[in-house]
């Protein structure tokens, strides 16, 4: 018997998405591939996670109250609007399960995040790309996805993009939430990074979702709060999406400790978020100035925590930037996974002043060291 011709046949094709932030299996590295908070968890975390600990002989509450009333209350909307879930990353599964059958069309920005295009193809959608144009700094072509627009149930938007970290203001992303409402189209839109991002406030979309039915927000608590070991998530929504997800979701998603850590962290935490936000905002400004001066990549854009950035020699690869840098203690995410035309690109975050100086360190060195060599002959430096 072969059991792959038993198994759904969308998923032959599929391969796993593949992520950064592998930094911690490596000993005496310092990972700049993801993209956490740079202070790590406030210092109460242990101290609400031994709190939680009294609460797992029981099942954990399957409407998640507490944690989606601490939500709702910090993004001033209604606890009907909000599901909690583990990880974005579950809700980035149950959009699709809930919205799109087979064949369905769904437009996705390229390169975005890897899940979006993998969970839509698991329910046997078909992806329509966006691409995103590196000359206009990566920002979305509206009248491209217009164009698309009659053919797709959903448009997908990353806010700030990963990788590109590109932030779109609100104003711009209002106008394709407005358009797709018109053509009776849904938007998903990914606000994981943004609470990291010093202007947030201005970008976020969240409080519109009392007015846009079509719309539906994820965000979480693993970027904000450095706590990916522990997966909690939400998104917000309009009550008639929220409604819907709800139905399908698994029992029991979010467990006790999450749900417990997760609210109390949202309550009386958010000024840890901000302090990092602020500080990496001055940082970033910093980082560009140094990093650009070596001629190692294209000059950086700094809407965001973290860098894009395209190798300037024609002869190197990521891949290759990452083997210079692995030796000065130094890991950047290799953006070859994003397809073929993003091989020469890197991700790199902002982080503490400290570890900012030794990223800068190892690119100034990691520079010299090319332009020593016949590679590094046509950078322009
Ligand atoms: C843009 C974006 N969205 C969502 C996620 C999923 O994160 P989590 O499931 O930890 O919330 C990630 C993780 O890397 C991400 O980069």
């Amino acid at each position: 018997m072969k059991v792959q011709d038993l198994a759904k046949k969308e998923l032959l094709p599929i391969k796993r998405p593949v992520h950064g932030g592998q930094g911690w299996k490596l000993s005496d590295v310092e990972d700049f591939s993801h993209n956490l908070n740079p202070y790590g968890p406030p210092a109460e975390l242990p101290q609400l996670v031994s709190e939680a600990v009294e609460q797992l002989g029981h099942y954990p509450d399957d409407t998640s109250a507490d944690f989606r009333e601490a939500v709702a209350a910090h993004h001033k909307v209604s606890p009907e609007n909000v599901i909690a879930g583990a990880g974005s990353a579950e809700l980035i599964r149950l959009f699709p399960e809930v919205f799109l059958s087979h064949k369905a069309r769904v437009i996705i920005p390229r390169p975005s995040f890897s899940e979006y295009a993998h969970a839509c193809r698991m329910q046997g959608a078909n992806v329509m790309d966006a691409p995103l144009c590196e000359g206009d700094g990566f920002r979305l072509d509206l009248n491209a996805i217009y164009e698309k627009l009659p053919l797709a149930k959903a448009v997908y938007v990353c806010n700030p993009n990963n990788p590109t970290g590109t932030v779109e203001s609100r104003k711009r992303v209002l106008e394709l939430i407005d358009e797709c409402e018109r053509a009776g189209k849904l938007v998903f839109l990914d606000e994981t990074l943004l609470e990291l991002v010093d202007r947030h406030d201005d970008v976020s979309c969240m409080s519109e979702v009392k007015e846009c039915t079509n719309l539906f927000i994820i965000s979480s608590l693993t970027k904000s709060f450095a706590i990916p070991g522990m997966r909690i998530g939400y998104g917000v929504g309009s009550e008639e999406i929220i409604n819907m997800m709800d139905r399908a979701r698994l029992s029991w998603n979010v467990g006790v400790m999450e749900q417990y850590v997760g609210a109390r962290l949202v309550r009386d935490h958010m000024g840890h978020v901000r302090r990092a936000a602020n500080m990496m905002a001055f940082e970033r400004q910093r980082v560009k100035a140094a990093i650009d001066r070596t001629g190692l990549f294209s000059p950086l854009s700094n809407e965001s925590f973290f860098f894009f950035a395209r190798v300037s020699s024609p002869r190197l690869s990521g891949e290759d930037i990452v083997e210079h840098l692995l030796p000065r203690k130094v890991l950047v995410r290799d953006c070859s996974t994003f397809g073929r035309p993003f091989e020469r690109f890197v991700r790199f975050s902002v982080k503490t002043p400290q570890k900012n100086d030794l990223l800068m360190q190892a690119m100034d060195e990691t520079a010299q060291e090319i332009r020593s060599t016949a590679f590094g002959a046509r950078m322009h430096v």
